[in-house]
């Protein structure tokens, strides 16, 4: 594992960040997207790496099937606005990509996406998750991940997830600026982990008819299988084993994978107080989460 200084919080153009996503700034915000890039783009945490994955598949198992024994996840799918020093940016990554479409990783909040993607009119693909497994997925990965800020204890955690002093900001920012794109921009298919965790093959469905894709029975049985949560922790190239800045011995990345893991951290009282609050940042009927299934 790469020894890597924990990053500090500091406000960004009205987002908390850390310096690793930002950076590299100018060149994120003049990428130049071709109009087959596919961004995928969520909130930490979401189920980005399970999506990935899948478009992954859907676009590349039958075309290059030895990508899928050879290159970790996070390469075939680079990470838009990360830079580590000593490591390869991910707009340097997506630079390289041979492969046609690209597939691209971004959490940046909308009013932050590189504006060439919305001139490309390019494919998106975005995925939510209720924020109370979404919280507590983030706090075990901000204690292996060693580049995030220092979490501290579980209920400061939810406080600061509360207040939106979290890594690419506030949830509720994230997930309705989303929803409101999808408003005006055609292009982006909005989709939920819920959804996903309770029938895998309705929603890869979904996301062919959106990517225009038609993968016969047999690949689309094998794809299915293959990312399901067991086997996606087994795969070295896509449960981050590889990742150089991450401590397993800590938490592994797939960790739970279940809707409704909340239960297991929220007090009664943790959860009142953040219905309370929840009712008060989400006021549009029309974006509604599941907490369970
Ligand atoms: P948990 O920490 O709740 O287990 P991201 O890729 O955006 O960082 O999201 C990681 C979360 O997605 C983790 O949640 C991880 O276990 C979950 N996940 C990844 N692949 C999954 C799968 N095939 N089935 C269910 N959950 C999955």
């Amino acid at each position: 594992m790469k020894e890597i200084r924990r990053g500090e919080l500091f406000d960004f153009h009205g987002v908390s960040m850390i310096n690793i996503f930002t950076d590299n700034w100018e060149n994120v915000q003049n990428f130049q997207a071709r109009p087959d890039d596919i961004l995928i783009a969520t909130y930490p945490k979401a189920g980005t790496t399970w999506v990935s994955y899948i478009l992954d598949l859907l676009h590349f198992c039958q075309r290059s099937p030895e990508r899928q024994t050879s290159i970790p996840i996070y390469e075939r799918v680079p990470f838009l606005e990360m830079t580590i020093p000593h490591l390869d940016s991910g707009v340097d990554l997506v630079n390289n990509l041979p492969t046609s479409p690209r597939l691209i990783k971004t959490h940046l909040p909308i009013q932050l996406v590189p504006k060439s993607f919305w001139e490309q009119n390019c494919r998106v693909v975005y995925v939510a998750r209720n924020a109370k497994d979404n919280v507590v997925s983030y706090f075990h990965f901000d204690q292996m991940a060693q580049f995030e800020p220092e979490p501290g204890d579980w209920s400061s955690y939810l406080h600061r997830f509360m207040e939106g002093k979290m890594v690419f900001g506030s949830w509720y920012d994230h997930v309705n600026g989303w929803w409101k794109k999808k408003q005006t921009y055609s292009k982006i298919h909005y989709m939920f982990f819920e959804d996903m965790v309770e029938d895998t093959g309705q929603e890869i469905d979904k996301l062919c008819c959106f990517l225009g894709l038609s993968p016969s029975v047999e690949e689309k049985k094998q794809i299915t299988g293959g990312v399901q949560f067991d086997n996606m922790k087994k795969n070295d190239m896509v449960n981050h084993s590889t990742a150089p800045v991450m401590d397993f011995k800590i938490s592994p990345f797939l960790r739970k994978g279940k809707v409704g893991d909340w239960k297991n951290h929220f007090t009664v009282a943790q959860n009142e107080e953040f219905d309370e609050d929840y009712k008060k940042k989400m006021k549009d009927p029309t974006l509604q989460f599941r907490t369970e299934i």
